[in-house]
């Protein structure tokens, strides 16, 4: 039999099976180094503009102190917060407690398009994660502190529909909540009052009892997403993408605050502006709509009498108080809804005031397209301009989007406490 010769010298043509092997191996070296560049982070460029923009959103600072609550920080007033927000005994059918609509496995959230406690509720529920940084609550502003809000969703028939002195009877019936208020805020008063401060008493320990829940939502935050962590490096200089925020996700970044200018209203490091805008996602079955968002939420502010102007707020004077003395109806504020954060935004479907939009692919394709936006004729300009973002501009924004959770800090709070009962 006669062997290939590697070594020969003659003139004979290399064989051909040692060729073809070397053109494997060469291939496959190309093929190699081609996928090695291709999965280097590819550095997306950045102009000095764009990049001092990014960095006004993130990370998130420690969550403020309220002065109109001073057991804001009070670590004993945040644990009987806690107990408040899972008892299920204070609501009219012993079933519902804030964790109902605010479930920590959800992010705080209930993952329906409109909230169901005691009955069908009108709204999306908002989030509490992170809420301590608002500086108005609810979708339409109706609530200036965390603590005046809390004591909403009790007095809410479709909520947990109980009256005041309600809430501080079947506190006073349950032995662990009862002898936790009166550690933290001294003795509970009778619940069967008539007199006017009788009345105002029950009032002044409501006022306690929201007070408390917001010290425990105030410990609610998330910890930095993959964006801030792009962030820090990018103050150090270093705008590559990384495992957890890819170029896609830094081509979004650059559109937020570039050409699609979200950052307009989805600004600082709560990705919201804290104001209210009509951006008009239109509704199911394109439904004409009807809830007046902050022009009656400026109603509702002024009329309630835990605002932070009034006798119960511990700073009535400050300027958290003169914020709202000085906000007014306008008509422009017709269908207005506070600009919602975009922190962990991936993991709260659905969307928008009435859950409305399911996906975040939805809402992008809302912004690029303004399909079905409703405009109102009372308003002298439409807000948006239509994006036309192309499919890889999509998938860019969806990416960053994606990039914005971060876990939950106070991981006590995801298991409710277990000494509630009755
Ligand atoms: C039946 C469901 C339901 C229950 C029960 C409920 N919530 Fe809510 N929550 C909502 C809805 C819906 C909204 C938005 C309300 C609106 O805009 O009118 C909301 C809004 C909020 C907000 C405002 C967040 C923001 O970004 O402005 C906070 C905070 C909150 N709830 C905390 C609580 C607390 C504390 C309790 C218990 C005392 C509670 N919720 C009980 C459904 C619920
Ligand atoms: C003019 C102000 C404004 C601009 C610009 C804007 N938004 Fe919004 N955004 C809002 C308001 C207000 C809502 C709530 C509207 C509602 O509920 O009806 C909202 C809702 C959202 C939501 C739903 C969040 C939730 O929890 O329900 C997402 C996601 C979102 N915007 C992303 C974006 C992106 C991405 C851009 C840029 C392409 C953008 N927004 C531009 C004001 C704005």
């Amino acid at each position: 039999m006669n062997f290939p010769d590697a070594h020969s010298t003659s003139n004979t043509p290399m064989p051909t099976r040692f060729a073809s092997q070397r053109a494997q191996v060469t291939l496959l070296i190309v093929l190699l180094i081609g996928f090695t560049l291709w999965n280097m982070p590819q550095p997306v460029s950045l102009s000095e503009q764009e990049k001092r923009q990014l960095l006004t959103l993130g990370p998130l600072p420690a969550p403020p102190l309220d002065p109109t609550n001073r057991w804001s920080g009070n670590p004993q007033a945040a644990d009987f917060g806690r107990d408040l927000f899972f008892a299920t005994s204070l609501s009219a059918n012993n079933s519902v407690s804030c964790a109902t609509c605010h479930k920590p496995d959800l992010y705080f959230t209930d993952g329906r398009a409109i909230a169901m406690g005691l009955d069908l509720g009108d709204r999306h529920t908002q989030g509490v994660l992170n809420a301590a940084y608002h500086k108005w609550f609810h979708w339409d502003g109706s609530e200036d502190s965390l603590w005046s809000q809390a004591l909403h969703p009790f007095q809410s028939p479709s909520e947990m529909g109980l009256t005041r002195a309600q809430v501080i009877e079947k506190i006073a019936d349950n032995p662990l909540l009862q002898t936790k208020y009166q550690d933290i805020f001294g003795p509970l008063p009778q619940a069967n009052a008539s007199e006017p401060q009788e009345i105002d008493a029950i009032d002044k320990a409501f006022s306690n009892v929201g007070k408390a829940i917001a010290a425990f939502e105030r410990t609610l935050i998330t910890e930095p997403s993959p964006f801030d962590e792009w962030l820090e490096a990018l103050r150090m200089g270093n705008a590559l993408p990384t495992p957890s925020f890819s170029s896609g996700a830094i081509r979004g970044a650059k559109l937020f605050v570039g050409r699609a200018n979200c950052i307009e209203c989805h600004n600082g490091p709560l990705l919201s502006d804290d104001q209210f805008h009509m951006i008009g996602v239109p509704l199911a079955d394109n439904a004409l709509p009807t809830d007046r968002g902050r022009i009656d939420g400026v109603v509702a502010l002024h009329d309630d009498p835990f605002n932070t102007a009034g006798k119960y707020s511990d700073n009535p004077n400050g300027e958290r108080a003169k914020i709202t003395l000085a906000t007014q109806s306008e008509p422009d504020q017709w269908g207005q809804f506070r600009t919602p954060s975009l922190r962990n935004v991936a993991n709260t479907a659905p969307y928008m005031h009435q859950g409305q939009l399911s996906t975040l692919e939805q809402v992008i394709n809302f912004y690029s397209t303004l399909e079905g936006a409703v405009s109102l004729d009372h308003h002298s300009e439409s807000v948006l301009k239509r994006l036309d973002l192309s499919p890889l501009e999509r998938q860019d924004l969806l990416l960053f989007l994606q990039s914005l959770s971060g876990k939950i800090a106070n991981s006590d709070a995801i298991v409710p406490p277990q000494n509630l009962a009755p």
